[in-house]
């Protein structure tokens, strides 16, 4: 024993790799109440996977000090005119920043505040996103292939989707003429 050890855990640039990385899968039918158009969302197969997960979470959910690390991969669609996108949330220690890179793929990550104001950056290969606290956070998929992007985050930041899921973003990402556009979501 010479106590130079082996990683159990790998990050390919894309994936990660090892038996300790936790995989995840959403699908249409996981992501009711998040798109705008309720009659598109109705209407797309539910079993048609959105996104995917890769986590490694090297310590208890909810420890102070730690560090968690994800990769997702967003796959190419719409519902109605918005592009696929993850679910949204806030840190449930609301303070609590993050990093996003953007790894494969184009895309948008859409940001808003506590007082309902939302903005969006442009993700690629190589961009990198500070994430302040009290910020809610989502991405979405704007082009033809795969979306990926890495994530890190404190492990006791905890996710808040509930004021998402019931209240959505104040904006949405929609394409008009082959392009994406922020525009107010209009109430029900
Ligand atoms: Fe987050």
């Amino acid at each position: 024993m010479n106590n130079i050890l082996v990683p159990q855990t790998g990050f390919t640039g894309k994936h990660l790799t090892g038996e300790k990385i936790d995989k995840a899968v959403r699908k249409i039918s996981d992501l009711s109440s998040i798109f705008n158009d309720e009659a598109a969302f109705a209407a797309a197969p539910p079993d048609k996977i959105v996104y995917e997960v890769e986590s490694y979470l090297p310590v208890k959910d909810g420890t102070t000090g730690g560090l968690f690390f994800g990769i997702t991969h967003l796959h190419p669609g719409m519902v109605g005119n918005e592009y696929f996108m993850t679910k949204g949330h806030f840190h449930k220690l609301a303070d609590r920043g993050e990093f996003y890179w953007g790894i494969e793929g184009e895309g948008m990550l859409i940001l808003m505040d506590k007082n309902r104001k939302t903005w969006a950056e442009k993700m690629y290969p190589g961009s990198l996103h500070y994430i302040d606290g009290y910020i809610a956070h989502r991405t979405a998929n704007t082009g033809s292939g795969i979306f990926s992007f890495g994530a890190c985050w404190p492990s006791d930041a905890g996710h808040d989707y509930d004021i998402i899921s019931q209240h959505g973003f104040s904006k949405i990402l929609v394409e008009e003429n082959g392009t994406p556009v922020l525009i107010d979501r209009v109430k029900d």
